[in-house]
C-alpha cells in the first residue's frame, strides 16, 4: 500500500520541509504577543475571586488606588460598557464564556475576574491587584467529581449552535443489548485536563480613536475580531487582531476569553495601550479545560465478536455559564458497524470555569471509552483486538448513511501490526518479558473529523522573482507558515526561500481558525485559486504589454510552468520568467485573490469525511518497584496526502506524548472547600516530558482524499491523541492484570 516516504518528491507538496519560520524562532526574532512594546504602555493584572460560589458584597479598592504607579482599579462600577456577543453566521462570534467580565456581582467559579489593576509597571499592577480586597456572601461550591446529569433539556446551546441531547440513534439498542449472547457494560472516566501551552495567554490592547487593535495569542484572529467588535459595539473594520507567533494553544486559544475585553476596556479607560498577561495559575482558572467525562459503554455481541448493539451514554461537567459541548459521541456512530446504536449525553453543572476544546475535543475522551470497551470485549471473548476491529469494519458511515470519502482503517491496522510485530503477542497477562521487565502490549484505533472551514487568500507575484501569500489564519506552532509557503511555491514555481508568508492579522483575507485539524485542508483551495488568478492576470499582462514576446497573443495560448510563461506547445525551456514579464510592463506585482467555502457540518454532504489511524503500544512494568514506562509506540495515520511529512510526523509524535500524559499523568483537581484548582502550576500539574517519551514510529498511509481539496490533504493536529490512552491502558492491563477505567492510571491502582 502507498505510504509517505520523506524526501521522495521534487514537488514542494509532500516534501519533508523544515519550518520556514524556524530561523526567526531560534534567533529570537519571532515576536510573540508580549514581545511587542508601545510607547506609554501600561500593565494590567486581574483580581480573581477567592470563592467559587456566592456574591460580592463589597469590593475595597481604596488602598490599591493609592499605591505608587497605579493608574486605575477597574471593577463593575467603572469599567464602562461591554456588550454581550452572539454567534454570527459562517462560524463567527464564538466564545466559551459569553458573559461580559464584571457583568454582575455573582461569583460562579474560583478565579473569576472581579477587578483589574492597571499600573505603569507589571510589578505595580500585581501589587495593587493583590491589595484589592473583597467581602463575599459565600456558599459551598459544587466541584464533585461524580457526575449525574442535571441539565436535561432536550436542546442545548453550544458554541457552535444548538444541539439535540440525543446525539445518534439507529435500530433498537436496548432490546438488542438485552437479547445479545455476549454483554459488556462498563463506565470509563476521563479527568479534567488543563491546557498548558508554554506561552500563557497574553493581550495588548491599543485604541486609536474609534479603532481597536489587539495583539493576542490566538488560534483564531478573525473570530476574535468579530467577538470584540460586538463587545465594544464597533464595525468589524474598526477592530484589528494581530497574532504573529503563538507559543502553542491546544484549543484554549481558539476562542476569546474575558481577559481580551478586559484589556480593551482598560485601554479605553486609561487612554494608553494596556498589556495583560495571565499568570500560570490563572491558566487553570479562567481560560478553559477539557471537561471531566463519565462514559458508560454497553456492547452486545455474538460469541464470535460481531457487534449487535452499542450504547454510549456520557456525562460531562460544565460550568454555570458556558456553552461548551464535549462531543464524546462524535466518532461512535461511524467507527464500527453495528445495527443498533444509541448515543446520548447529559451535563453536570459545577462551580468551575468554562470548559473548552482541548486537542481532539469530544473524540479524544470519547474514543478513550469506546476503544477501551472494544479492548475489554476482545479480552472477554478471547479474540485478538485487531481481529475484533477488522470483523466490525463498516462498509459505509452507518450514522450518516453515506460512503466514506476515503477510509483505510484496516490498512492502518495491518501496517501497524506488521511494524510493531503484533503477531508475536502472547495474550496471557504478564507472560511477556524482556531484560527482567514485564512487557504489556496494547492497541487502539482512532478517528478524527476532516472538513474545511471557509478561507480566503491572496497570492502575489513580484518583479524580483519573489512571491507573497497572505491569509488571516495563524501558525500556532504546527507549521502553517511552512504549509502556505509550500502551497504558493507549488503553484508559482518560486522556491520556498523566496516566498513571503503573511498571516496572523485580520487585515489580511479572512482565514480559518487553527482548530479542528482543519487549517491546512482549508487553505489549500483558497491559496490555489489565488495563485491561479495571479497567473491569469500575468498572462493578460504578457499579451497586453507592448514589446512583450507574447504581444497580441491570446492569454489562453500561454502556459505558466516553473515560474515562467511560454507559448503552448513550445516547451518551458523557452519560458520567460514572470519577473521579466512584470518588469517589461513596469509592474511591481500582480495579485490574485482566492477563496473557498466551508464544508464543515454540511447537511448536503455526499461523503463522510474523516481521518483514521491506530496505535500499538508497549509498556514495561517492574512489579518490585511499581515502575511503569511506555517503552515503544507505533502509530499509523490515514490522513490523506501529507503536505509536509516532517511537520506531520512532529504533530503525531507530539500527540502521542500528550497521550502518555493523558493516560498516566494529567489530572486537574479542585479543592472541595473553596473550589480552586489545586495543582495549578506546571510543577504540580504533571505533563509528559522528553524523559517520558519513548521511541515513536509514525507511518502515514498515502491515500489522497480529493473530497477535502485538490491535494487530498486532511488534517493531522489532533488524530494522534485519539485512542492512544486506550492503547496504553490495554498495555497496562496486559502487563499487570489491572484494568484501569478511570484516567490517569495511578501507581496506587497498580499496587492493588
Ligand atoms: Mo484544537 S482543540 O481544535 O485547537
Amino acid at each position: 500500500m502507498p505510504t509517505t516516504q520523506e524526501n521522495q518528491t521534487n514537488s514542494p507538496i509532500g516534501r519533508a520541509t523544515p519550518r520556514v519560520d524556524g530561523p526567526y524562532k531560534v534567533s529570537g526574532k519571532a515576536q510573540y504577543t508580549s514581545d511587542f512594546h508601545f510607547p506609554g504602555m501600561l500593565y494590567a493584572v486581574p483580581v480573581g475571586a477567592t470563592i467559587a460560589k456566592g456574591r460580592i458584597l463589597k469590593l475595597d479598592t481604596s488602598a490599591a488606588e493609592k499605591m505608587p504607579g497605579v493608574r486605575a482599579i477597574l471593577h463593575r462600577d467603572n469599567i464602562g460598557k461591554i456588550y454581550r456577543s452572539t454567534l454570527e453566521p459562517d462560524f463567527g462570534g464564538i466564545c466559551e464564556e459569553r458573559r461580559p467580565p464584571f457583568d454582575d456581582d455573582v461569583v460562579r467559579y474560583y478565579g473569576q475576574y472581579i477587578a483589574l489593576a492597571v499600573a505603569n509597571t507589571f510589578e505595580a499592577a500585581k501589587a495593587a491587584a493583590d491589595t484589592v480586597s473583597a467581602t463575599y456572601e459565600k456558599e459551598k461550591p459544587n466541584v464533585a467529581t461524580h457526575l449525574e446529569a442535571d441539565d436535561e433539556q432536550d436542546l442545548v446551546i453550544t458554541s457552535f449552535g444548538p444541539r439535540h441531547r440525543l446525539d445518534s440513534h439507529r435500530g433498537d439498542a436496548e432490546a438488542a443489548f438485552a437479547s445479545a449472547p455476549v454483554k459488556f457494560d462498563e463506565t470509563y472516566v476521563t479527568p479534567t485536563e488543563t491546557h498548558n501551552p508554554l506561552e500563557v495567554h497574553a493581550t495588548t490592547a491599543i485604541w486609536d480613536g474609534p479603532r481597536l487593535t489587539l495583539y493576542e495569542s490566538s488560534q483564531g484572529v478573525v473570530n476574535l475580531r468579530g467577538v470584540l467588535a460586538q463587545m465594544f459595539g464597533l464595525p468589524n473594520e474598526n477592530v484589528r487582531v494581530i497574532t504573529k507567533f503563538v507559543g502553542s494553544g491546544f484549543g484554549n486559544k481558539l476562542f476569546p476569553w474575558t481577559h481580551c475585553p478586559l484589556a480593551a476596556a482598560a485601554a479605553r479607560q486609561v487612554g494608553s495601550p494596556v498589556r495583560l498577561v495571565l499568570s500560570r495559575k490563572m491558566m487553570f482558572q479562567t481560560v478553559g479545560h477539557r471537561p471531566r467525562t463519565q462514559q458508560r459503554v454497553r456492547l452486545g455481541a455474538t460469541p464470535e465478536g460481531k457487534l449487535l448493539s452499542l450504547q454510549h451514554d456520557y456525562i460531562y461537567q460544565r460550568s454555570m455559564l458556558d456553552a461548551h459541548h464535549e462531543d464524546c459521541g462524535e466518532a461512535t456512530p461511524f467507527h464500527y458497524s453495528v445495527p443498533n446504536l444509541r448515543v446520548t449525553f447529559g451535563r453536570a453543572k459545577r462551580n468551575i470555569g468554562a470548559g473548552s476544546d482541548m486537542r481532539g475535543p469530544g473524540a479524544v475522551p470519547g474514543m478513550h471509552a469506546t476503544e477501551s470497551a472494544m479492548n475489554d470485549l476482545a479480552d472477554q471473548l478471547k479474540i485478538d483486538p485487531v481481529k475484533l476491529r477488522i470483523m466490525n469494519e463498516p462498509k459505509i458511515d452507518e450514522g450518516l448513511k453515506l460512503p466514506f470519502s476515503s477510509r483505510h482503517f484496516i490498512e492502518c491496522l495491518q501496517l501497524g501490526s506488521e511494524k510493531f510485530g503484533w503477531t508475536n503477542r502472547n495474550p496471557v497477562v504478564g507472560s511477556m518479558k524482556r531484560d527482567g521487565l514485564v512487557l504489556g502490549w496494547g492497541m487502539a484505533g482512532c478517528a478524527w473529523i476532516a472538513a474545511r472551514f471557509a478561507a480566503a487568500a491572496t497570492v502575489q507575484l513580484r518583479d524580483d522573482g519573489t512571491a507573497r501569500v497572505a491569509c488571516a489564519t495563524q501558525d500556532i506552532g504546527t507549521g502553517t507558515y511552512t504549509v502556505l509557503a509550500q502551497l504558493a511555491s507549488q503553484k508559482t514555481g518560486v522556491p520556498l526561500n523566496k516566498v513571503e508568508v503573511a498571516l496572523g492579522d485580520t487585515s489580511l483575507p479572512e482565514g480559518p481558525i487553527s482548530g479542528g485539524s482543519m487549517a491546512t485542508g482549508s487553505v489549500v483551495p483558497a491559496v490555489f485559486a489565488a495563485a491561479d488568478n495571479a497567473i491569469s492576470s500575468l498572462k493578460m499582462i504578457a499579451t497586453g504589454t507592448p514589446g512583450s514576446p507574447f504581444e497580441n497573443r491570446q492569454p489562453d495560448d500561454l502556459v505558466f510552468e516553473n515560474g515562467a510563461i511560454s507559448m503552448k506547445g513550445e516547451g518551458s525551456s523557452k519560458g520567460i520568467p514572470f519577473a521579466d514579464v512584470l518588469r517589461k510592463a513596469n509592474l511591481r506585482l500582480v495579485t490574485g485573490n482566492g477563496k473557498s467555502e466551508s464544508t464543515f457540518g454540511n447537511p448536503k454532504a455526499k461523503f463522510s469525511t474523516h481521518s483514521f489511524g491506530c496505535h500499538f503500544v508497549e509498556v514495561t512494568w517492574q512489579p518490585e518497584l511499581a515502575r511503569l514506562r511506555v517503552s515503544r509506540v507505533v502509530t499509523v495515520i490515514d490522513a490523506g496526502r501529507i503536505i509536509n511529512p516532517l511537520a506531520g510526523r512532529n504533530q503525531i509524535e507530539g500527540a502521542v506524548v500528550m497521550g502518555i500524559g493523558m493516560a498516566l499523568l494529567e489530572h486537574t483537581s479542585y479543592d472541595p472547600q473553596n473550589g480552586a484548582p489545586i495543582n495549578s502550576s506546571i510543577a504540580d500539574y504533571i505533563v509528559a516530558v522528553n524523559a517520558d517519551a519513548p521511541p515513536i514510529e509514525v507511518h502515514f498511509l498515502d491515500f489522497p482524499d480529493k473530497e477535502i481539496n485538490e491535494v487530498g490533504a486532511r488534517g493531522i493536529g489532533e488524530i494522534g491523541l485519539a485512542g492512544i490512552a486506550a492503547a496504553i491502558t490495554a498495555a497496562v492491563h496486559h502487563a499487570t492484570g489491572v484494568r484501569v477505567r478511570e484516567l490517569p492510571v495511578k501507581i496506587e491502582d497498580l499496587l492493588a
